[in-house]
């Protein structure tokens, strides 16, 4: 009996993959399909595909070629699967030329002719709504954003917005894009907003968005208070708007993975989480700059505090902080927030250089994220009994804001105002904590 095997994602099951399943059953006695898992598919950087893996395993089955159906899910598998199923022929559609030649070394390969003028990624297009994206503020977060916005489906940036006619202009020349200077104007000609604006201009610039009655993707830091903050999510939901802080690190894949493998009593108990992140800045810079709301916490206390609140929750105990200033900006802050069941700390700096980990310690064991952490594509899980620990590899691929960008358009698409990864009251969470240094609560000067 000749046994064959294929791959694929089979999403939206198109005529392609139809004749190339019978193609590949022609080619033997039995078929075997590996059906990506959605996890995998996501590590390897595809973030559109719309139907989930029982429902593309249904589909492929309904054809009626598949023999057997399989999972695919790591890097290396098709090699273990071809020993382990017996497999005589390897088979993949013609745009896979060349590519799985190493696997002659454990059967047949065979590239099959690909049906012309279809493919998941057209039909994706084709049903998906553009959303026209305008930005407000031109600055570095905004040029690595447009690139980002390019491969996720229904995503195009249209518009940009600064008052400043000479940056606006020299934005948009770059991206092929309209300049605008006036919001009214900016805002009639756009579907969702992205504020990558200055921080003290967030709050406005928000709620003039959402009062146009547009979805919002906002910047860290998203609020710089409690009231803030609040006020501007009721406001969303009152008008059945998304809004969504751009914690980058939150939608990515391999962090989401650490905080349901932690949640899931991995290592236990979980009694301390430690993240630190530095980036050392030199001026003139904004993050120097009292004035523009600059300093170490503005920046970087966003995404450490999200890794916090999403391992330990909002219900802490007490805060503080020690921080050291320099011109009225803080270029160094060491908080601790304590939960009663566990303690956790975060270190900050733009003037003060610190190894930028995170570190989960439990009752059982500790994931070890090595620095930058927060561009989360590796971690490990660790045990005294080192035999245990287990390494996990990721693709946190381009900038990284694609995966907060594909979730922001998901949200919309789907009516979801409200997500997992980063939850309203988590984020609300943030900004208070954020205040509450700001408002000298626990604060010494070191
Ligand atoms: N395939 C084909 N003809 C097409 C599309 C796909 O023969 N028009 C084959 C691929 O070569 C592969 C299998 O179908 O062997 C599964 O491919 P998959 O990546 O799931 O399909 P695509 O439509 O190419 O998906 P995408 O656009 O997301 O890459």
């Amino acid at each position: 009996m000749v046994r064959v095997i294929t791959y694929g994602t089979y999403d939206l099951l198109h005529q392609g993959h139809i004749n190339l399943l019978r193609r590949a059953k022609e080619l033997g006695d039995y078929l075997i399909v590996g059906v990506t898992s959605d996890s995998f598919d996501r590590g390897r950087g595809k973030l559109n595909v719309r139907n989930n893996v029982l429902e593309r395993v249904e589909a492929v089955k309904a054809t009626g070629y598949a023999d057997e159906v399989i999972i695919e899910d790591y890097l290396g598998q098709k090699i273990d699967d071809i020993q382990k199923y017996d497999v005589d022929i390897f088979a993949i559609g013609s745009d896979w030329e060349g590519k799985f030649d190493y696997l002659n070394e454990y059967c047949k390969v065979v590239y099959l002719p690909r049906t012309e003028g279809i493919s998941s990624t057209l039909l994706r297009e084709e049903s998906q709504a553009v959303y026209r994206i305008g930005i407000i503020g031109s600055g570095r977060i905004a040029r690595r954003f447009v690139p980002e916005t390019k491969v996720v489906n229904g995503a195009q940036v249209v518009a940009v917005l600064n008052p400043n006619q000479k940056e606006a202009d020299s934005f948009a020349q770059i991206y092929g894009i309209q300049a605008y200077t006036d919001f009214e104007q900016f805002i009639q000609n756009v579907d969702v907003v992205y504020v990558a604006s200055p921080h003290l201009t967030h709050y406005d610039y928000v709620k003039r968005s959402l009062l146009a009655n547009k979805h919002v993707l906002c910047e860290i830091p998203f609020a710089l208070s409690k009231s803030e903050a609040l006020e501007l999510y009721k406001m969303a939901e009152e008008r059945n708007l998304v809004l969504m802080e751009a914690s980058k690190t939150a939608y990515c894949p391999a962090f989401n993975h650490i905080v349901t493998l932690v949640k899931s009593g991995i290592i236990g108990d979980v009694v301390d989480v430690i993240a630190s992140l530095s980036k050392q800045v030199l001026p003139p810079t904004r993050e120097l700059d009292r004035l523009q709301a600059g300093g170490a916490m503005n920046e970087h206390a966003p995404l450490t505090l999200m890794a916090i609140i999403k391992l330990l929750g909002i219900d802490w105990k007490d805060v503080s902080f020690h921080t050291k200033l320099e011109n009225g900006v803080d270029i160094y802050t060491k908080g601790i927030i304590n939960y009663p069941h566990a303690t956790s700390s975060f270190t900050l700096g733009i003037g003060v250089k610190t190894e930028g980990n995170l570190v989960i310690s439990g009752t059982k064991g500790y994931v070890y994220v090595p620095a930058p952490w927060w561009l989360t594509d590796f971690f490990e899980v660790r045990y005294e009994d080192q035999t245990k620990n287990k390494k996990f590899f990721y693709s946190y691929d381009g900038e990284g804001l694609r995966y907060e960008i594909q979730e922001f358009l998901s949200m919309i698409v789907n009516n979801r105002r409200s997500c997992y990864k980063l939850r309203r009251k988590e984020s609300v969470a943030i900004a208070e904590i954020i205040e509450k240094y700001h408002n000298g609560e626990n604060v010494s000067e070191i």
